[in-house]
């Protein structure tokens, strides 16, 4: 379906309610990301359908065998290195810079997309898989790219092992994001949950915590998830479509 054809679909009433929001705050998960091309994590496709989490994304996987892990996310880097943001991404960052009130981005992801296809007030809640720091001392190397092409593992001035920038399962959300990812979500009026299963807290607890507060809550997503019951309004459909079409519609007078 075209932008415009799901113009047509998305009603005049959700427009108009979603023109009358000035604080807005969005949710983003590794759906917006699947039309880059970079693969999910849970269904029948995803990551971890073919790939042990706590192997791979874990403090003791890394302690079991670091060697794995780095080659893991070395791949991943490799792949993200020529991912494009896709629609979904350029449609936030356009909604974000015709927006007149507050807007927050915070996003599950960490593959860096929203950023580069121009969100500025974005929080990455689980990291970012570009930057890398110490597993010892929590440092971030001063020379540039840190790279594992299976030689040596890569080490910190400090003698302790490099690792990806990432949360890991079990590991604490950085604090100042997830403080103002939680704030947002309280201080809002307007909500939107896009492409994430809602099962990884704590960020599934944010479109909760905005509707508690009084935000109207929006899901876009393909699949119902254990949220979908709870929110004010699912628009079943990719995330680019739903998305492109509805700042196209909030641009027209
Ligand atoms: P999931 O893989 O759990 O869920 C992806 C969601 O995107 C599913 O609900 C799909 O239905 C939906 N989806 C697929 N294609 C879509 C499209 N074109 N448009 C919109 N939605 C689409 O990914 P997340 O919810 O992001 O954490 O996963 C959360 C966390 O679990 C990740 O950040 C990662 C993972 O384990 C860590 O690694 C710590």
């Amino acid at each position: 379906m075209s932008s415009t054809d799901l113009r047509a679909h998305l009603s005049q009433n959700i427009i108009a309610l979603i023109r009358g929001k000035r604080k807005i705050a969005i949710l983003t998960g590794a759906g917006i990301s699947a039309e880059a091309g970079l693969a999910t994590f849970r269904g029948k496709d995803g990551l971890w359908a073919k790939m042990r989490a706590e192997e791979l994304a874990s403090i003791q996987g890394f302690m079991a065998n670091p060697q794995l892990v780095w080659e893991w996310y070395q791949h991943r880097r490799d792949v993200l290195s020529s991912a494009q943001p896709a629609s979904g991404h350029r449609a936030l960052a356009e909604w974000e810079r015709s927006h007149d009130g507050d807007f927050t981005l915070i996003t599950q992801n960490v593959d860096g997309l929203h950023r580069l296809a121009g969100s500025s007030n974005v929080l990455e809640l689980h990291g970012n898989i570009r930057v890398t720091r110490c597993f010892k001392c929590g440092r971030e190397p001063i020379r540039g790219v840190v790279e594992f092409r299976g030689e040596e593992l890569p080490k910190c001035s400090c003698g302790g092992l490099l690792r990806p920038g990432v949360v890991w399962f079990g590991e604490m959300l950085p604090e100042p994001e997830l403080t103002r990812a939680f704030e947002a979500a309280e201080q809002c009026d307007l909500f939107l949950t896009i492409g994430t299963s809602s099962q990884v807290y704590p960020a599934a607890s944010l479109p909760v915590v905005a509707k508690e507060h009084g935000a109207t809550v929006i899901e876009i997503n393909p699949e119902e998830t254990p949220f979908t019951p709870h929110a004010d309004i699912h628009l079943s459909g990719g995330a680019g479509d739903i998305l492109s079409a509805m700042v196209l519609s909030l641009s027209a007078i």
